[in-house]
């Protein structure tokens, strides 16, 4: 007999368009897991509220992610999609974890540490964010969570959470020593890292991230995609010399979209030299288009029809919650706060 399916949890923060970083390490792997798992994806804008502050922008940026995740290939029809705001409850578990973890784990989160070290605002929210993503997780008992490996950390601190919890108010762990949830309290979730994908480097060799501004976006026009591809950092080998692909951004890059037999092709360029530089980019813009191009229409269609992807959220967040409410009735009882659905 089939078991239950396993059920897995992502969120992805509306602060931009998605880039290149979020498709390898978190949608695409979300997206094909979506195929085996009961899958649950959420917009992420409480989060990004510790950062955004313009309205239109907030909501802009929410639509764009939805659209990216469905011309990625997400069946919304199959998958439940939903922004993260439109279930409060997440708020309360959020509140109810926050007084079972100690302030020191929470300053031990990079996130956190390296908001203080680059003197960045460092406001509640961004203090709190580990254990709203705990509460993410939690609310709907999610057994697995796609996400890149910077987000590991907040994995463990969100099964740290789950401990915490359940033995403070129900005095065990329930879960048996091989981890197996015996029902009641919070259930622990694990992570899933797409270790194949590693941390994807953005223009300038970091990490591909919005908040360096080092990143080229999944749908953005072409024009604005080779712009970005040409501005990728590289050295001063001159074209006729070999070249080492193993120190290359524009070959960490193009690994990700090339086929195996593609990708050893432009190796052996690098190494044969008469092969520059400008001739790897191009190979790389045509590669991302080889990917996205086809997807784009759909993205482009979603984004024309708000009221269609308000739509998808919506019924989204109705299936969502049915999930959360016998959650939070279980975290209510156990606390010994009023339940909400017998009153
Ligand atoms: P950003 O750093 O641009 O703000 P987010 O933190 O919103 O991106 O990341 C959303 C998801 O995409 C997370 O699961 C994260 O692990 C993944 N991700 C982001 N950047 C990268 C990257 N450069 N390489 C691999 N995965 C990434
Ligand atoms: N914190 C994650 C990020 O910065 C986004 C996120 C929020 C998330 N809640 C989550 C990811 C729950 C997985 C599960 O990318």
């Amino acid at each position: 007999m089939v078991g239950p399916r396993l059920r897995a949890l992502s969120g992805i923060k509306p602060t931009g368009m998605p880039h290149w970083g979020n498709h390898f390490g978190m949608i695409a792997p979300a997206v094909e897991m979506s195929k085996a798992y009961e899958s649950f994806y959420f917009i992420a804008d409480l989060h990004a509220l510790t950062t955004v502050r313009d309205a239109e922008k907030m909501r802009t940026d929410s639509y764009q992610v939805a659209a990216t995740l469905i011309a990625a290939g997400l069946d919304p029809a199959e998958a439940v999609l939903w922004r993260q705001s439109d279930i409060p409850e997440v708020c309360e578990l959020a509140w109810a974890l926050g007084c079972v973890t100690g302030f020191g784990l929470l300053e031990r989160a990079h996130a956190y540490k390296d908001a203080r070290a680059h003197e960045r605002d460092v406001n509640f929210g961004v203090v709190g964010s580990p254990v709203l993503m705990a509460a993410d997780i939690l609310l709907y008992d999610a057994d697995v969570v796609p996400v890149g490996r910077d987000q590991i950390q907040h994995l463990e601190m969100t099964r740290d959470m789950v401990g915490f919890f359940n033995q403070a108010f129900l005095g065990d762990s329930r879960h048996d020593g091989e981890g197996r949830w015996l029902g009641g309290g919070l259930k622990l979730p694990s992570a899933v890292v797409r270790e194949a994908t590693g941390v994807v480097p953005g223009i300038d060799g970091r990490k591909m991230s919005k908040s360096y501004d080092n990143h080229i976006p999944v749908f953005g026009s072409p024009k604005e995609v080779r712009k970005r591809v040409m501005a990728i950092v590289t050295d001063s080998t001159p074209l006729e010399a070999p070249k080492d692909p193993t120190r290359c951004n524009v070959v960490a890059l193009h690994r990700l979209f090339a086929d195996a037999a593609g990708h050893a092709e432009l190796e052996a360029r690098y190494r044969g030299g008469g092969y520059g530089y400008g001739h790897a980019k191009q190979a790389l813009f045509e590669q991302s288009e080889a990917t996205f191009a086809p997807l784009r229409g759909r993205f482009e269609a979603l984004m024309a029809d708000r009221d269609g992807l308000e739509d998808i959220l919506r019924d989204g967040a109705k299936r969502a919650r049915a999930v959360a409410e016998p959650v939070l009735e279980r975290v209510r009882a156990a606390v010994g706060l009023p339940s909400r659905v017998s009153r």
